[in-house]
């Protein structure tokens, strides 16, 4: 396992969680590294749906899927993760988010704490039993301090019979480091559990 970063979290948990065959989403598209990444572990048989509210985002990224034989295990959306319940079915295994900006893009276009908390509760109904919400948070500016403390308090508040939530914290690393918040939906009920 790498604890480089929490982007290396993240590829892990993606590895860990999917197989073939399984549906996950990508919140937060960018150039794509993240949706191919997805594609490739969900094989022939599964699906990709992938997210972002820059167009240069889904041409990059549908360029390379296309250039990698994967576009077809993908959709891509110019829209905003918030909305992701109107094109996504229930049942997903992953939803990832990489928040932030585009590195080397416009910073006036990063995620915004309004819109990624109402897409991570949708983000929670839309997950099957056992499925996974990975989410890498960037304090190290002042809309990534107010998502990271509002996803916190978001998974404080999770009933503990349904979700399973970590944080992983860089202790060495310094301030504004980024941060892993890894959420699991629960596969038995609570009232089978009894
Ligand atoms: C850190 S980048 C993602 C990097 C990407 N996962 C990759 O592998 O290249 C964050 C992305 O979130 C996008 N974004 C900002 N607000 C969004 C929203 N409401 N819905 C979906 N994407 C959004 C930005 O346009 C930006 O491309």
């Amino acid at each position: 396992m790498s604890l480089q970063s929490a982007r290396h979290i993240a590829l892990e948990v993606f590895e860990k969680t999917l197989a073939p065959g399984d549906r996950a989403v990508d919140a937060t598209m960018g150039r794509g590294r993240d949706t191919l990444a997805l594609c490739r572990l969900v094989g022939e048989a599964g699906r990709v749906y992938a997210f972002d509210v820059q167009q240069a985002a889904l041409l990059e990224t549908r360029a390379l899927l296309e250039s990698e034989g994967m576009l077809c295990r993908a959709s891509l959306y110019w829209m905003g993760h918030e909305r992701m319940a109107e094109r996504v079915p229930a049942g997903v295994k992953l939803v990832a988010f990489n928040l932030g900006w585009l590195p080397g893009s416009d910073k006036g276009l990063t995620t915004r704490v309004d819109t990624t908390l109402l897409a991570v509760q949708s983000a929670l109904q839309l997950l099957s039993p056992g499925g996974v919400l990975s989410l890498c948070c960037y304090p190290g500016h002042p809309e990534g301090q107010r998502e990271l403390d509002a996803l916190t308090e978001l998974a404080k508040s999770l009933a503990p019979q349904r979700f399973t939530a970590l944080k992983h914290v860089f202790l060495n690393a310094g301030p504004g480091a980024p941060v892993a918040i890894l959420i699991e939906k629960t596969k038995t009920p609570a009232s089978a559990r009894r």
